[in-house]
């Protein structure tokens, strides 16, 4: 199983939310109507303690269900301190639900957040996606599988509900300044990224134009957009777990190089200590939507 620990989604957060790119937050919401329901329903699929309803919900002035599917029962069990913290410091009022949290949210507006521990992998389609106006997901996509990815199309497009899916990585890591061996470290970390995290060999950096692919064979308008984290020379413990996540991946898998990784190692977290280095680390973001309903001709 893959774990993620709600330490490194606390310290990833201020990248995510600067990343996103606007325009396509902006495109969803606009698209989440028709209303059919007074309160719009929301869904997030590996939610992890929720960064997704966090970003978004503030964006939608209505009053909001969500529901939040993870498998980690650990990072679900964290999720509703985390959105009371983040709804307190935003000066919103709040409470604990018994199955989750109620935020109250701007200009009025309630928003509800539940949660659903579910293994997406086997599970997905035992969620009844029309039963919501709108899915999202965050940070996930680069973890699936093609297949999975083309179970979650049609799955998506049976319901003709609008998709944002945000900050999958795109294979692109910009070390600067660069160093001779950032090409041997990136490749490995690429190659350990297409292991199998529960969906089958995932598809990394290339998850976000798998997914395009397989929504706009099905007639889905796709749109995407870089949303790149820049992590400053003066975020050192940043920098540092960059550094040393990419070195013990590439010296796992490929022991034959050790010298040149421990080296590399070396150079970077020397860098980071005198905040002379800096990392560019691309990911994408997707909105795509069913193609608007041709209007009735009438003669
Ligand atoms: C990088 S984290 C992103 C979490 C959250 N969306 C965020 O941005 O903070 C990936 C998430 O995928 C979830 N995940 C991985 N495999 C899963 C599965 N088979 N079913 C449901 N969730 C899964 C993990 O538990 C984790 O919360």
């Amino acid at each position: 199983m893959n774990g993620f620990d709600a330490q490194w989604l606390r310290q990833r957060a201020p990248y995510d939310a600067a990343a996103r790119s606007p325009r396509l937050a902006a495109d969803f919401v606009a698209a989440l109507g028709p209303r059919t329901s007074a309160t719009l329903r929301l869904l997030d699929l590996a939610a992890g303690t929720g960064a997704n309803f966090r970003a978004l919900a503030p964006q939608i002035v209505h009053d909001q269900d969500w529901l939040l599917v993870d498998h980690d029962a650990t990072l679900l069990a964290r999720l509703p301190d985390e959105i009371m913290q983040w709804a307190r410091h935003g000066g919103r009022r709040c409470e604990a639900l018994r199955d989750g949290v109620r935020v109250h949210g701007d200009a009025g507006t309630v928003w509800c957040v539940r949660t659903r521990q579910l293994d997406l992998a086997g599970a997905l389609e035992s969620l009844d996606a029309a039963a919501f106006d709108g899915i999202t997901t965050t940070a996930f996509l680069d973890l699936v599988s093609q297949a999975w990815l083309a179970r979650l199309a049609a799955w998506l497009v049976a319901s003709g509900r609008p998709v944002l899916a945000t900050l999958t990585v795109d294979g692109r890591r910009l070390w600067q300044p660069a160093c001779a061996d950032d090409a041997l470290i990136d490749d490995a970390f690429r190659r350990h990224q297409a292991g199998d995290k529960g969906f089958g060999p995932s598809l990394g950096p290339d998850a976000t134009p798998a997914l395009a692919g397989c929504l706009r064979a099905r007639g889905y308008a796709v749109d995407t957009a870089p949303a790149d984290w820049r992590i400053p020379a003066d975020d050192a413990a940043m920098l540092l777990r960059m550094v040393d996540e990419a070195a013990d991946v590439a010296r796992e898998t490929m022991p034959a190089v050790a010298g040149r990784v421990h080296d590399w190692r070396a150079l970077r977290r020397d860098q980071v200590a005198r905040a002379g280095l800096t990392l560019i680390v691309g990911h994408a973001d997707l909105f795509a939507r069913a193609p608007r309903a041709s209007p009735v001709v009438r003669a």
